[in-house]
């Protein structure tokens, strides 16, 4: 058993099943899947805090853990911040990397609330982004952090 976004569950499957199917077979489909081999960050979870790809972790690993998916941090002030930074800047369109991306983004603003664009570039160097050139989401999570 483990506890999923606060909530005592049991994830069913084999210990080698990915912990990202094992999530998403719950019904939590905000972690998405990219490249399912560790390279692009979408698939990123917490795992007693620490960014995990979920792609790359087997289910075995995260018995007793607490993990954190997108939908957990929905009531979180520090999402609410970066979600709104997010959409003023541009910093979500096909939106495939943007859990992984505002996952990561909240784990440096728990870490340093006030990071400068190295600290949120080494954040976010895990993640891949198709879509925006990660100028904006740089951008949208520098003005997060100074909402915060
Ligand atoms: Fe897991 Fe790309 S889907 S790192
Ligand atoms: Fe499309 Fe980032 S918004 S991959």
């Amino acid at each position: 058993a483990c506890t999923l976004n606060g909530r005592a569950r049991q994830l069913e499957g084999h210990p080698m099943t990915r912990l990202l199917d094992a999530i998403r077979q719950t019904g939590l489909t905000g972690t998405k899947e990219g490249c399912g081999e560790g390279e692009c960050g979408a698939c990123g979870v917490l795992l007693d805090g620490v960014l995990v790809n979920s792609c790359l972790t087997p289910l075995a690993h995260a018995q007793g853990a607490a993990i954190t998916t997108i939908e957990g941090l929905a009531s979180s002030e520090i999402l609410h911040e970066v979600q709104e930074a997010f959409l003023e800047y541009g910093g979500a369109q096909c939106g495939i990397c943007t859990p992984g991306m505002v996952l990561a983004a909240h784990e440096l603003l728990s870490r340093i609330p006030e990071p400068t664009e190295d600290d949120v570039r080494a954040a976010l160097a895990g993640n891949l982004c198709r879509c925006t050139g990660y100028m904006r989401i740089f951008e949208a999570v520098l003005e997060a952090s100074r909402r915060q």
